[in-house]
């Protein structure tokens, strides 16, 4: 039986549903799909730590003594109690001067230029198996005992968004910081950049006869 009520229940539905996508899809920049992240999701992507300045590190601390124990627990069978590196994995400590051998061994104190990346590094990539599982206090007691273990900071330290980006790592000033290339200085024009006075075409290669007609054994392959 036709049943008037429903008919025009349905019809209202489908109706109401159209005005709802083509609302959305009349959004300038709108395609219909995916969803706004969550400022919560957003967060979990943007855990980057900038290395000169610290910029991006957490609230949290963590001491020395702390590192040493989830070190042993977490860190230790891999790279050594102290750092010396078990079996093929990296050595985390030691290495000073060995920089220009033969066989170099770059390490967070031989090598490293920034305290600050330590924390970045650690809190995105460490323990290898499982990464993304320590707390920042944890990963700022790892940093404290691998900055310890290098002789770099005592034993009574405390790493925190303080206290990294005032350390100066031992090897910091080997690298070069300022590069030569003129146009890397250069400040990004954003508008009206280009003055038609300024640039001339005084030569081409066109017509020099700098481009040879035949260009060797690919031309055989060439249609005829
Ligand atoms: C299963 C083995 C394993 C465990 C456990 C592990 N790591 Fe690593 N770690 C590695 C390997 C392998 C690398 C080299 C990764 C690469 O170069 O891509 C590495 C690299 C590092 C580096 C960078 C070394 C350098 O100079 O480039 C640091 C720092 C580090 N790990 C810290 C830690 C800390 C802290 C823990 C404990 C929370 C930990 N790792 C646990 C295997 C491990």
């Amino acid at each position: 039986m036709f049943n008037w009520a429903e008919h025009r229940l349905l019809w209202g539905a489908i109706a109401l549903l159209m005005t709802t996508a083509s609302a959305a899809a009349a959004e300038p920049g709108h395609f219909g799909y995916g969803t706004t992240p969550t400022a919560a999701q957003i967060a979990g992507w943007d855990i980057d730590v900038r290395g000169d300045d610290g910029v991006g590190l957490p609230a949290g601390k963590g001491s020395v003594s702390q590192g040493e124990s989830v070190f042993a627990d977490q860190c230790a069978a891999c790279h050594g109690t102290f750092g010396e590196g078990e079996g093929r994995f990296p050595k985390l400590a030691g290495g000073n001067g060995t920089l220009k051998d033969d066989r170099p061994e770059p390490t967070v104190g031989s090598y490293w230029p920034f305290a600050p990346t330590l924390f970045d590094y650690i809190n995105r990539a460490m323990p290898m198996p499982t990464p993304h599982t320590l707390s920042s206090d944890d990963v700022y007691a790892l940093t404290a005992y691998i900055l310890n273990l290098n002789n770099i900071v005592p034993n009574d330290f405390v790493a925190d968004r303080e206290s990294l980006p005032k350390i100066k790592m031992p090897n910091h000033d080997s690298f070069v910081w300022t590069d030569p290339r003129p146009d890397t200085a250069a400040k990004p024009c954003m508008s009206a950049c280009i003055d038609p006075g300024a640039v001339k075409i005084t030569a081409t290669a066109e017509g020099n006869g700098l481009t040879p007609k035949t260009t060797g054994p690919l031309d055989n392959m060439q249609p005829k």
